[in-house]
């Protein structure tokens, strides 16, 4: 299937990064932002760019969403619509940064995660599809999606 072969390709699509940072998981959530004690303004509207990017994100691959200028959308995964109602910013961080942690059997990438991703280009491995500013962007924006 061609989405199968482009989640493949995410990591090879991210820009080059440092390795994942460290992040302290409560529960089912990562209470801080990865961003740490660096003063990163987390903007929702960067983050909307990234989860329509076709290289970036791919989030929409899976999602679909209030997204009226994106024709095809994905079927596979929650609409994302009400995400910021149904989940707390730190529980959206820990989905997004490792929903194999809540979900070992899931199909949506890990995308703040160095170690233990398959199919990962080797010029890639070692380093996180998203980096932590990226993160922290589609977290506030996620945050805004109420029903
Ligand atoms: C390959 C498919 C796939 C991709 C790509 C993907 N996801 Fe997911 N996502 C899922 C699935 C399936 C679930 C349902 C829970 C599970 O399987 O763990 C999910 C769950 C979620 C949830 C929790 C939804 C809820 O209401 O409980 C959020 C938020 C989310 N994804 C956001 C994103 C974002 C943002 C991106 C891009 C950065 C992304 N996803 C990329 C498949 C995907």
């Amino acid at each position: 299937m061609a989405g199968f072969a482009a989640v493949g390709a995410l990591a090879a699509a991210a820009r080059a990064q440092g390795a994942a940072g460290s992040f302290a998981v409560v529960g089912d959530a990562i209470p801080a932002a990865l961003t740490g004690a660096s003063a990163y303004a987390a903007d929702p509207a960067r983050g909307r760019a990234i989860v329509m990017n076709r290289q970036v994100g791919l989030c929409l691959l899976c999602h679909s969403g209030p997204f009226p200028e994106v024709r095809f959308q994905g079927d596979l995964a929650p609409n994302l619509n009400g995400a910021g109602s149904r989940l707390s910013e730190g529980e959206l961080r820990l989905r997004i940064v490792d929903s194999g942690r809540m979900n070992p059997a899931t199909i949506m990438p890990a995308y703040y995660k160095s170690e233990g991703l398959t199919r990962v280009a080797p010029a890639y491995q070692g380093k996180p599809v998203l980096s932590a500013e990226q993160i922290e962007d589609v977290v506030a924006f996620l945050t805004t999606l109420h029903d």
